[in-house]
């Protein structure tokens, strides 16, 4: 495994290496899979999202299937499309972008799912199957973070990782998979006391808080490894993260930047599921 050694983890460059890699994969053992990409309503931000993802696979050689559902369709519809996919042999992994019309029951949607064709790794199971260390798919944006950090030549086992947000999507599974690789793991959230304190222990800190610039360097350690999921616009249009980072970069050993850090990576983890799933069926 190629190791990127800067200050600054590379998450454009760490991507890139991952798509290639499984481009490659996909050439020399010939595999054709697909993934079925169901976008409801045209939410400009989901659709930039979706864009990205048909893109990946076209790059790496995994046929897509797009489909364009209008904003009022009923929720019974939606899940009759998913359970024809979830039968469909030449169909190997289903994405249901979120979030879905307020008719909608995300969960119920879900839950609809065949768990091996569940890419994005949010059904019940393939979040039960992580947290007691059997097989299923991991959600994508913390198991890119996993990525970055082995790329980046950054130890995990018995190491102290804070994590500061506990979503479904991003903090629990990071949770687990932090445990998985054997560190010590804290999560934190909106009603934490002493987030600064509990922060500054952190050997890695993994920043999932959804406010802009809110982690100076007042919450980190020296040294630390700092990982910045969130992305915002700023009030002059400048894109930043969760963490301040012209104020905390100097303090840590390692860092993500926004853009070009996380981002990047959740679209590669979903490319190497599609293969995944692909060995399920
Ligand atoms: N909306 C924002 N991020 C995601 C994601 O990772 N998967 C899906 N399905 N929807 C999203």
């Amino acid at each position: 495994m190629v190791i990127y050694m800067g200050k600054i983890i590379d998450g454009k460059a760490i991507s890139q290496k991952v798509k290639d890699e499984l481009k490659d994969r996909v050439k020399n053992e010939n595999i054709d899979a697909a993934l079925a990409v169901i976008q409801v309503g045209n939410d400009p931000a989901s659709t930039v999202y979706v864009g990205n993802k048909k893109k990946a696979c076209e790059y790496i050689g995994i046929r897509s299937l797009s489909f364009e559902l209008p904003e009022e369709t009923p929720e019974e519809e939606l899940l009759d499309l998913v359970r024809d996919l979830n039968k469909r042999e030449d169909v190997d992994g289903i994405l249901v972008q979120l979030p879905l019309p307020p008719h909608m029951d995300e969960d119920k949607v879900i839950r609809t799912i065949s768990p091996k064709k569940d890419v994005d790794g949010f059904h019940p199971q393939s979040v039960g199957a992580l947290s007691i260390g059997q097989p299923g798919f991991a959600s994508c944006t913390p198991a890119g973070i996993i990525q970055l950090l082995k790329r980046s030549g950054v130890e995990i086992e018995g190491k102290e990782c804070v994590i500061i947000g506990r979503s479904n999507i991003v903090g629990k599974p990071m949770a687990l998979l932090m445990l998985r690789e054997n560190a010590t793991v804290t999560v934190c959230h909106s009603r934490t006391k002493n987030l600064r304190e509990i922060a500054k222990r952190a050997d890695i800190l993994i920043v999932a808080i959804g406010k802009p610039r809110f982690i100076t360097k007042d919450y980190v350690k020296e040294g630390a490894v700092v990982i910045d999921v969130g992305i915002h616009r700023d009030e002059n249009g400048k894109l930043c993260g969760d963490v301040d980072f012209a104020d905390v970069e100097p303090l840590a050993s390692k860092i993500t930047p926004v853009p070009g850090g996380v981002g990047p990576m959740t679209i590669a983890m979903l490319m190497n599921n599609c293969i995944e799933a692909k060995g399920l069926q």
